[in-house]
């Protein structure tokens, strides 16, 4: 089913559990094309477990709900199914992938999503040399391609190498979780520039983060709050920085008695 009025990511009532233990109790939210959606809530809140749950990891079953992309059912594909609908998640902490190169891991990536996109594959050449383009823009020595998948990277250069795959592999959506963690200033600002540039292009974001002037920086649409495995709070940059000045609990608190008040 394809529609041009509904939301590009629509999330509806997503409960997600890790073994015995439901995480995501109830999800819903919406992220238009092109826009951009914070995503905050305390350690534990389970905003990790709503990109690997919508990535498609096999360890987080969704046991009811709903999430589309473009209008495609995301919960029956499996994760390179999701990657070629037009979904990119990045990791919190990535992950070494010993013995296999970095250009090719990732060259391979860039060619499954463009043939679903019904566009001719890359060869050796051009990935090369838009892989190297990319990689400067994010600060990323070009001697970075030609090792094994984050094989004795640091954090930032892991953070990197994810922006570097966001970059070239074009995504309709992307889910970046604490990309800012473990990167430096410089780092931090190429964020903000790859995620402004690609939102012209209209990629649509779903950021997790708790670094406010980040935040600041990136413009949101929106801001959200999950807590305990449910959006308890939407609002704009103000939700931000209030979360920011008060910390999450003292937030909750006045959150909640707000609602009883009301
Ligand atoms: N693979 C896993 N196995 C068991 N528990 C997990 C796993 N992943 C996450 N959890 C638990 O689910 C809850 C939510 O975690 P997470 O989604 O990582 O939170 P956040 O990203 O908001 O800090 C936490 O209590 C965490 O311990
Ligand atoms: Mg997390």
């Amino acid at each position: 089913m394809m529609s041009t009025h509904s939301a590009l990511l629509q999330v509806r009532d997503l409960r997600v559990d890790i073994g015995e233990r439901t995480v995501l109790q109830s999800v819903t939210m919406d992220v238009p094309k092109g826009e951009l959606v914070v995503l905050m809530g305390a350690n534990g809140s389970g905003k990790s477990t709503l990109g690997m749950a919508l990535a498609g990891h096999p360890s987080y079953h969704v046991a009811s709900g709903q999430a589309l992309l473009g209008g495609t059912d995301l919960i029956p594909l499996e994760a390179h199914e999701r990657a070629r609908a037009g979904l990119f998640v990045s990791f919190q902490a990535p992950p070494d992938v010993p013995g296999v190169k970095n250009n090719l891991f990732i060259r391979t990536a860039i060619n499954a999503v463009r043939q679903a996109r019904g566009e001719d594959p890359q060869d050796a050449f051009d990935f090369l040399s838009g892989a190297k383009a990319a990689a400067k823009e994010l600060g990323l020595p070009a001697t970075m391609l030609s090792r094994p998948v984050n094989e004795g990277f640091s954090g930032g250069e892991r953070k990197r190498n994810e922006l570097l795959q966001l970059s070239l592999m074009k995504p309709k959506l992307a889910m970046l979780d604490e990309i800012d963690s473990g990167m430096d200033v410089d780092g931090v600002r190429a964020v903000v520039k790859l995620v402004e540039r690609m939102r012209g292009e209209g990629t649509a974001f779903i950021i997790v983060s708790h670094y406010l002037q980040m935040i600041e920086s990136l413009q949101p649409d929106r801001v959200l709050r999950l807590d305990a495995g449910r959006i308890v709070e939407e609002g704009d940059i103000e939700l931000a920085r209030g979360i920011a000045r008060t910390g999450f609990k003292q937030h909750a608190a006045a959150a909640a008695a707000a609602t009883v008040g009301a």
